[in-house]
């Protein structure tokens, strides 16, 4: 793998090998391979990031290299220089660029003319580096991933969402996602499922049976905020259609006692999750958060191992 774009760069191997780093690189943090060192690392963000911005500046340090943080408003870009010459500009000062944008297309025009490994954090279409650190966080509830049932309620055509549909498919886990029709996963990325020939179905009737049956079966309940950024002036239209799919006691209570709650956070109570919920002894987001660290210094040492 050169870049990380979506989990497509990465296979079956790869994937089950990066969790597996990362679960000793969990043990000590600072025990780990410095497979950055003398290397310098951009972070760049044209979106507000807290989890995705801390874990790789410290997960940089503690591989051995230096971090440099650039935020879009402060650089060239935003006076329209373009992606093409900050590519090259980005592959003579670094040796490796994360970068949390709006259109997948920026991702890929910058893979395109980077010398340099890219790596997406965060782009409208996907959020493998999330997917990673979730399938960690899965991993460590001693579930089978061939045996567990991930139910997604709320925006399915959602970056976070789409993600998880691919590390389902590199898993084998089977995937439900219960979300309105008009939010349904990308067709492009539903393609993508059946090429990993995912087990993925899609409900929008909250209150059929089959709807009552997934969260009966589900090992974990995982859902997202309604409105992703950039998508604000859509925010009222999406609220209302969401609302039948928030996930709150009514909801946990058609579920196995054992279910897991996930969220990638940050998440707005009271919309996609309640505060009960969240709170729940059934949560588990607050180690899905820690394991972004543990997760990208895997997917790094894989990166940089040579
Ligand atoms: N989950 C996640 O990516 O969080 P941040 O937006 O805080 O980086
Ligand atoms: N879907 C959300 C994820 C935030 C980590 C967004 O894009 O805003």
């Amino acid at each position: 793998m050169k870049h990380f774009l979506s989990l497509l760069d990465i296979d079956r191997e790869i994937f089950f090998r990066i969790l597996e780093t990362a679960k000793k690189f969990k043990n000590d943090p600072w025990e780990v391979p410095q497979v950055l060192t003398k290397k310098t690392f951009g972070l760049l963000f044209e979106k507000p990031s807290t989890r995705t911005r801390i874990s790789f500046e410290v997960g940089v340090v503690q591989l051995g290299g230096y971090p440099v943080v650039l935020n879009s408003n402060e650089l060239q870009l935003s006076r329209g220089e373009s992606l093409r010459d900050s590519a090259h500009v980005f592959s003579r000062f670094l040796d490796g660029l994360l970068i949390r944008t709006f259109a997948h297309q920026n991702l890929e025009q910058l893979a395109k003319y980077s010398s340099i490994p890219i790596i997406n954090g965060l782009s409208d279409l996907y959020h493998p580096c999330q997917a990673l650190a979730d399938f960690l966080t899965i991993a460590e509830q001693n579930l089978d991933f061939e045996k567990t049932h991930l139910v997604f309620l709320g925006d399915g055509n959602n970056n976070v969402t789409h993600s998880l549909i691919l590390a389902s498919g590199l898993a084998k886990t089977k995937i439900t996602v219960l979300c309105p029709k008009e939010m349904s996963p990308a067709k492009k990325v539903l393609g993508q499922a059946r090429s990993l020939q995912t087990d993925i179905q899609i409900i929008h009737d909250i209150k059929s049976l089959e709807a009552k049956l997934a969260l009966q079966e589900a090992d974990i309940l995982y859902t997202d905020v309604w409105v992703s950024m950039g998508q604000e002036k859509e925010k009222e239209n999406k609220i209302n259609l969401l609302k039948p799919y928030q996930v709150n006691n009514q909801i946990l209570n058609q579920c196995k006692a054992s279910v897991k709650i996930m969220h990638c956070l940050p998440a707005h109570i009271g919309e996609e999750i309640t505060e009960e919920v969240l709170y729940s002894n059934s949560s588990i987001v607050f180690d899905q958060a820690e394991n972004r660290l543990h997760a990208q210094k895997a997917l790094l040492a894989e990166i940089y191992k040579h």
